[in-house]
């Protein structure tokens, strides 16, 4: 019984560290009465968020922030700086504390597999895991906000931002999405380590036509509410306390200028309370959209269309007073975008607290010491992030006594590993897959190691690599040498592992590709190393789905390793020596070739799907390329092998009802493997026409050799509802088709009715 006090006085205590009076009056009358001795400029600074550097010095900024005219920081990461930033701005007029703000996208200080990465590992524990890890991490170093998670799903891989994001499906982003904002703002925004989140880019930003970076998005509203929305939603009904909003155009007007977007939707729809975010020199770019005629029009208009903050914001403090004197924005229109934004410090406890985790005495070297990164985290999920592409002749896992020729200008790349918006990373800390087979092999001496090429012979391409910061050394040695070198070494082999792929600034933002293959000089190196007739893996390092239809055919294994963060070498080592059983499964179709983009599983059926009897070649095919991908969505192989059956608890379901799915899994190989097991759902007859399968559900099973288990999903209505021809979201009675399996092609079939009563 002491206990159990004891127990709940710690509870109330440590949640009240910070939090502020939570009764909504006290609230209300307290941003009431800060606004009201506010004045414009001030209320206009509350909604610029500024970063240093250029011609805006440390110096100049501290400044602002003492005049007031500055309501948060983004891009300073380092804790003396952010120390001394917040106490200028408890010296300012109203003494109202920063948001200090930064990109945690796939980690802090300890960088994990980029998001894609993170996502195939379908695995909600390893999701929760980064985004707990990133959050203490952050805090720890002062941050209180993030610009995380980005989930916009795109199904258009030569978009250069797809690693960001969680790949193709809405549910599987959602479900990242929703395990992000949860496990990072924590239950409560005042708790220590809570980090707002900044759900984004709100909207349509994967879908940019041609997958060219910051080109326009047209789409119906039906495909919008059930797919592209749907994870922006999941986001916010998880209580994501910001929003930023996407630097394209949404059917004709920009986002930041899109009133439908930005306050019928998100505000009415979605009942929106917490703050919306213009991206960096988004207002700015509404000129160039055609939309504004002056920068003092596109302030005028993103307001109105309802923007709060302007990220990196040159015009707000310039403007907004200006017209709001003209009366072309009223001083309610600025109320309200301050109050949002007072509202969300208020919650995160900083008018009492403006310090929460600062602490001046952290110095830079503590900051990036080896001993506050989480390894042994970074490792778990790196090594739940790899897809085993193809494993002929059981090639993998190899033995640990085996001669190994390392090759490929991703073998020993630290920079390329943690992936890009790593910022508060370190390279020199990371683990490559050198390292990696180093550490893990019995014999240093049965390890050889070369380059064999460069990442690309195009000149072109790495100067923009290297426009902001080194990533990838041109080694100008002539191109056949360096091939002659790694063939020496792959023939006095047992086997040949090629590290190939992309550097980590291909697969960035502004980094659209047109031919998203590997680039000629890695081709060329892998056949020369086909040719040498050894067994041959390999292991890929990109962020984005390639085509690979050679490079199948060469190797004799293949390993999707993504760009795994820190620890990633060690996890590839894990997976080669089979210390751990690959699990991961791919969130994003592999299309074949460039002609099939967008190619994605939840496609509709056509009039005249392919393959239908009697319509002889009058069917929905290309001449020159299968329609399906080189590998689909929810794909990855195991060491062992897998059985799965499954069963329904019954044929009809009644509205309110629900049908529980059980699926028996069974090891059937000789070694313990994770399984994921999907759920896919099809309305087979509806008033719109309804894609061929959408994923409903996944659940892991973790089993022994040979050993039986059971997984269980219980549909319900809930699951079965769509936008219907009325663009009502509702669930129609009729046949659904049930299917179960390890990826997306299963035809493993049931049948049930959701009845009409
Ligand atoms: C621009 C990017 O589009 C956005 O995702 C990011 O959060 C900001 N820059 C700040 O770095």
């Amino acid at each position: 019984m002491k206990k159990l006090i004891l127990l709940l006085f710690m509870c109330l205590f440590s949640s009240s560290i910070l939090a502020q009076n939570d009764n909504r009056e006290d609230k209300k009358a307290f941003i009431d009465a800060l606004l009201s001795k506010m004045t414009i400029e001030q209320k206009v600074g509350q909604l610029r968020l500024i970063s240093v550097g250029g011609e805006l010095t440390l110096d100049k900024v501290l400044d602002q922030i003492e005049a007031g005219e500055i309501g948060g920081i983004f891009n300073t990461v380092v804790e003396p700086d952010l120390s001394r930033m917040q106490d200028r701005a408890l010296k300012s007029p109203n003494k109202i504390p920063l948001l200090l703000g930064f990109d945690i996208v796939h980690g802090h200080r300890t960088v994990f597999p980029i998001n894609l990465g993170i996502a195939s590992t379908w695995d909600r524990q390893a999701m929760a895991l980064v985004a707990q890890v990133s959050a203490d991490e952050a805090t720890s170093d002062g941050l209180n906000i993030t610009w995380a998670p980005m989930v916009d799903i795109t199904r258009d891989p030569r978009w250069g931002r797809v690693s960001e994001g969680f790949g193709e499906d809405p549910y599987l982003t959602s479900e990242a999405g929703r395990i992000f904002v949860e496990q990072m703002q924590k239950p409560s925004l005042a708790e220590k380590n809570s980090l707002v989140t900044t759900v984004k880019h709100f909207a349509l930003y994967g879908a940019v036509e041609g997958g060219r970076e910051y080109n326009s998005t047209d789409m119906s509203e039906r495909k919008m509410f059930q797919e592209y929305l749907v994870p922006y939603k999941a986001a916010i009904d998880a209580g994501s306390q910001a929003i930023m909003v996407s630097l394209v155009t949404v059917n004709g007007v920009p986002a930041t200028a899109n009133h439908w977007l930005l306050t019928d939707v998100l505000r009415h729809q979605w009942h929106f309370n917490g703050v919306v975010i213009s991206d960096h020199g988004a207002i700015r770019e509404l000129i160039n959209h055609g939309v504004a005629s002056d920068a003092k029009d596109a302030v005028r208009i993103a307001i109105k269309a309802g923007i709060d903050v302007s990220m990196n914001d040159e015009y707000f403090l310039q403007f907004i007073p200006q017209l709001v004197k003209e009366g072309a924005l009223s001083e309610d229109d600025i109320n309200n975008a301050c109050r949002h934004v007072l509202s969300l410090k208020y919650d995160m406890g900083l008018f009492r607290h403006p310090h929460r985790n600062l602490d001046p005495n952290l110095d830079i070297e503590t900051m990036f010491a080896d001993n506050r990164l989480h390894r042994k985290e970074a490792r778990e999920v790196a090594r739940r992030s790899i897809v085993l592409l193809k494993n002929d002749n059981k090639l993998l896992p190899l033995s640990k006594d085996q001669k190994i020729a390392v090759i490929g200008p991703l073998a020993d790349s630290k920079r390329d590993i943690l992936g890009s918006w790593s910022g508060a990373g370190r390279a020199n800390l990371a683990v490559t897959p050198l390292e990696g087979i180093n550490h893990a092999i019995n014999n240093p001496k049965n390890v050889s190691y070369a380059l064999g090429a460069n990442l690309s012979d195009d000149p072109a391409l790495f100067k923009f690599l290297n426009l902001y910061e080194v990533t990838a050394k041109f080694d100008d040695r002539p191109v056949e040498k360096m091939i002659s070198e790694a063939v020496e070494l792959a023939k006095n082999a047992d086997v040949v592992v090629a590290f190939v792929g992309e550097a980590q600034g291909m697969a960035h933002e502004s980094s659209s590709r047109t031919d998203i293959s590997l680039p000629e000089s890695q081709k060329r190196l892998l056949r020369a190393l086909k040719a040498t007739g050894k067994p041959l893996v390999i292991a890929l390092m990109n962020g984005r789905p390639l085509t690979l239809v050679d490079e199948f055919q060469q190797a004799d294994a293949m390993l999707e390793t993504w760009f795994l963060g820190t620890e990633g070498g060690n996890a590839i080592a894990d997976v080669l020596f089979g210390d751990y059983n690959p699990s991961g499964k791919l969130p994003m179709s592999f299309p074949r070739n460039v002609g099939q983009i967008p190619v994605y599983y939840s496609h509709l059926n056509t009039g005249r799907p392919h393959g239908t009897e009697n319509m002889g070649k009058y069917t929905t095919s290309y001449l020159d390329s299968p329609n399906e991908p080189l590998f689909p969505f929810g794909y990855g192989l195991s060491y062992t092998d897998f059985n799965i059956t499954f069963s329904l608890s019954a044929t009809e379901m009644q509205q309110n009802g629900q049908i529980i799915v059980t699926a028996i899994v069974e090891n059937t190989g000789n070694r313990e493997g994770t399984q994921t097991v999907q759920l896919y759902l099809q309305d087979v007859t509806a008033s719109v026409s309804r894609p061929v399968k959408e994923l409903k559900g996944f659940e892991s099973i973790t089993l022994k050799a040979h050993e039986k288990g059971e997984v269980h999903f219980i549909i319900k209505p809930e699951m079965l509802k769509f936008w219907n021809d009325k663009m009502q979201y509702v669930a129609e009675p009729g046949k659904f088709n049930v299917f179960i399996g390890s990826d997306s092609t299963t035809q493993n079939k049931q049948t049930f009715t959701l009845l009409n009563n």
